[in-house]
């Protein structure tokens, strides 16, 4: 699904199949959080009958679904690890899927704030990419390898970078062990908060490509801060964590 899926921005006017919506129940039950102590919760909302939400670059959709969270760097990294990996399991159910940054829905509920929607429905055309070319940077753009990665990290690196992101920003960057590396985000020079929040969202997402793949190759992996990085602070990027491989 990390290789197959896009953003698909139209949709069928017609309503997920019982057994998808009693799915999202399950899957908030049972999906492991990267900040499993952080509070979140998903609202669906249907807009077949009554249209909900506004803001800019919005794609009108069948359902939005919201995450509602803390504010805060690590929830933000938390809303782009979950709703990614429920994007690649409603694609693999058949449903399209857009993130919708700037859009707002329900707002606040149980003292949670709304960070993200995803507009979601059956697709009107392509569910997965069509065009072999996929617009991202190359690896050699956005890693430093300071050792030749192991054959599994080069696969997760791989996967990382197909991350969708904000804008198609892709604000990552990596630093390449053999057996771990660090990862970094891209700094910008804009004060919107909504941007900021934004690319820690993106951040979030490559971190579940990454922890997804090194579950599919059957490795186990890691992400742990390095205190002694992130008390340096670096020119144009911004450190964020590390992923460990155990061998
Ligand atoms: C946090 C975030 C916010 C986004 N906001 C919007 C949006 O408001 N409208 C939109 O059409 N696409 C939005 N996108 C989708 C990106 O434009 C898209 O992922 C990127 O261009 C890469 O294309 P792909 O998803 O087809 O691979 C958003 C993506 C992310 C990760």
């Amino acid at each position: 699904m990390i290789g197959k899926r896009q953003s698909v921005r139209e949709f069928q006017t017609r309503q997920l199949d019982e057994s998808v919506l009693n799915g999202f129940v399950r899957y908030e039950r049972e999906m492991l959080a990267l900040y499993p102590d952080i509070p979140y919760q998903l609202e669906v909302t249907c807009n077949i009958n009554e249209r909900h939400g506004s803001g800019l670059f919005a794609v009108k959709a069948p359902y939005y679904i919201s995450f509602l969270t803390e504010e805060s760097q690590e929830a933000y990294l938390n809303t782009g690890y979950v709703m990614e990996e429920l994007s690649l399991y409603l694609a693999a159910k058949g449903i399209g899927t857009c993130y919708q940054g700037l859009l707002k829905v329900c707002k606040e509920k149980n003292g949670l704030k709304e960070v993200l929607v995803m507009a979601a429905g059956y697709p009107q055309k392509y569910l997965y990419r069509t065009d072999k070319t996929i617009k991202r940077l190359p690896l050699n753009k956005l890693c430093v390898f300071k050792e030749e990665p192991s054959s599994e990290l080069m696969t997760i690196l791989k996967a990382a970078v197909l991350a969708p992101s904000s804008l198609n920003g892709q604000p990552w960057r990596f630093v390449v062990y053999n057996n771990r590396v660090h990862v970094f985000m891209q700094k910008v020079n804009t004060k919107i908060p909504a941007m900021q929040r934004m690319r820690m969202i993106d951040i979030g997402i490559a971190l579940n490509h990454m922890m997804i793949t090194a579950e599919e190759l059957w490795v186990e992996a890691e992400l742990k801060e390095i205190d002694n990085i992130s008390n340096q602070s670096f020119k144009n990027n911004r450190y964020i964590t590390s992923l460990f491989l155990k061998s």
